[in-house]
């Protein structure tokens, strides 16, 4: 049985590693940078601080330190979504019964998006220049990185703490799943040991070639077929599923025990599982961030935010 409850999932995850690793978040956001219109980067970097010298890939890992800081702690939730999974039988995620009180993923890409709309008007307005405004600078880093995270199966998955509490083999490394989802598989899919923090690198700029030629197994159409900024939660909540599907697919599917993930066979059929996934980030990123700059979204729409269960007995006992 590996579904446990949400305490003991939240308590695991809070010892676990909580991401793509950092440079594959930044490889993410070099890569969505290649989609930026003009238009785009000349505002974002007038939003972010003037040490990201405007770049969303050098500022897309920054969530990850702020979570682990005492002034961020409130933000450590906001990189996953906990649903209740039961693979290989169930795996569904639903807003009310799996988003927490204190806010998940999916929450905090709709409220971070609804702030960054602001900030994006301030900046045509020239109200706002030189990422003076830090809740406008952590806004575009949190949207940077989530739509990242959202995109890693194990980010939306709550069986034992999105497979942080799951110990495995990979390589010469004793780990965990999560953890082979954030990097392992990545960095052998790469053939590389980790991928530089400044630039994109060679096998992100081949993800970025097949976005423009579509040169998937799916449609990179579908990927976006939710991309509006005025409907944030329901774009979120479809990524989270799309993620979700392939725990109960493909994520779980193999009994552990020692299994060498590397050399099973599992990181092979976990290739192309990642590369999808990396590139609907990528897609989704540089699709979100022009919209908003381009405007092209209902302005007078806004999500009314609620994060708290609103079922009886639900993950905080129904607080
Ligand atoms: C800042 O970005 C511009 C391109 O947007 C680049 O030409 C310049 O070298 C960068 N500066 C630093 C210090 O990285
Ligand atoms: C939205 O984000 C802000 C920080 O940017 C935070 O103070 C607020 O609590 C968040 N709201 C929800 C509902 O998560
Ligand atoms: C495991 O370690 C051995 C010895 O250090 C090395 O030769 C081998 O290439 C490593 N294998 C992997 C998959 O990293
Ligand atoms: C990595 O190495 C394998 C075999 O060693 C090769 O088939 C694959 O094309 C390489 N991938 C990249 C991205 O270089
Ligand atoms: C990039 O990596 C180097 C070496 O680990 C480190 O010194 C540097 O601070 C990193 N820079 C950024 C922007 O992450
Ligand atoms: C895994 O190992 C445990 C303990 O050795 C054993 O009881 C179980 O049957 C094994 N499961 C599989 C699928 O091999």
């Amino acid at each position: 049985m590996l579904v446990r409850s949400a305490i003991a999932a939240s308590a695991l995850m809070a010892s676990g590693v909580t991401a793509w690793n950092k440079d594959v978040h930044q490889q993410i956001g070099y890569s969505a940078e290649q989609l930026l219109t003009p238009a785009t980067k000349s505002i974002l970097h007038h939003i972010l601080e003037p040490k990201y010298n405007g770049s969303i890939g050098l500022a897309a890992s920054w969530a990850d330190d702020y979570a682990h800081t005492t002034e961020g702690a409130f933000s450590y939730q906001w990189h996953w979504i906990d649903s209740a999974d039961n693979p290989p039988y169930y795996c569904n995620v639903y807003y009310n019964r799996d988003c927490t009180k204190g806010g998940c993923v999916v929450s905090a890409i709709a409220n971070q998006t609804q702030i960054l709309k602001s900030c994006i008007s301030k900046v045509k307005k020239g109200e706002l220049v030189h990422g003076e405004d830090l809740q406008c600078s952590y806004a575009l880093k949190w949207v940077a990185h989530f739509l990242g995270d959202i995109a890693q199966p194990l980010h939306a998955s709550g069986v034992a703490a999105g497979g942080n509490g799951l110990d495995v083999v990979f390589g010469n490394h004793s780990t965990e799943l999560h953890a082979v989802w954030d990097g392992w598989i990545v960095y052998a899919d790469a053939n590389v040991t980790s991928f530089p923090n400044t630039t994109i690198q060679p096998f992100f700029k081949d993800l970025v070639s097949r976005i423009h030629k579509d040169d998937f197994s799916i449609p990179t159409a579908e990927w976006i077929a939710c991309s509006d900024p005025s409907t944030p939660l329901e774009c979120a909540l479809s990524w989270a599923r799309d993620s979700n599907a392939l725990t109960c697919d493909y994520v779980y599917s193999q009994a552990f025990n020692g299994t060498n993930l590397a050399t099973s066979g599992y990181a092979t059929g976990a290739y192309p599982i990642v590369e999808v996934q990396m590139s609907k980030a990528i897609l989704r990123l540089g699709t979100w961030l022009n919209k908003l700059v381009a405007g092209n979204y209902d302005h007078g729409r806004n999500v009314v935010l609620q994060t708290n269960p609103s079922w009886l007995l639900g993950p905080d006992g129904g607080e």
